[in-house]
């Protein structure tokens, strides 16, 4: 089965972010780390990643079309984006939010998540393993 992995805004730039909060993967190893455990796990992971919000949208709308389940990390756009929220809304098929670093932990700005409540579920904290965390959830949310 397909996911659609989808990372919002400065993701792609891990190198250069702070590696206390978010460790020391680059972002194609975050994909390579992604694409393993998703063949580990019998799904085949499509891993995207934008810094454009109309982009992301288009994903999720695409996503919607082909009943295709997703795993995002909306980045910055989690807390402030009802665009990106009403997109992940059209998605029937399982859709869980991740996170490397754990939002409610920092500061307060970050404690806010639009796209929690049409999520069936979040997982942060726990570095690029949040979304292996997440597509174990997916595969028991599918099987
Ligand atoms: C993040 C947390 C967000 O608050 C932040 O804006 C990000 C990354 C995470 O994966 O920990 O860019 O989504």
């Amino acid at each position: 089965m397909k996911v659609l992995v989808i990372n919002g805004p400065n993701l792609a730039r891990l190198d250069i972010r702070d590696s206390a909060i978010y460790g020391d993967m680059s972002y194609p190893q975050l994909i390579a780390h992604i694409e393993s455990a998703a063949k580990t796990h019998g799904f085949t992971a499509d891993v995207r990643q934008s810094d454009d919000e109309a982009t992301i949208i288009s994903w999720l709308h695409e996503a919607a079309d082909g009943s295709i389940p997703v795993i995002i990390n909306p980045a910055a756009f989690t807390h402030y984006s009802y665009a990106i929220r009403d997109a992940a809304e059209l998605v029937k098929a399982p859709l869980i939010e991740v996170h490397l670093s754990n939002p409610l932990a920092r500061e307060e700005f970050r404690h806010t998540s639009v796209i929690s409540g049409v999520a069936n579920g979040t997982i942060g904290g726990f570095g690029p393993n949040s979304y292996v965390l997440a597509l174990i959830a997916l595969k028991a949310l599918t099987s």
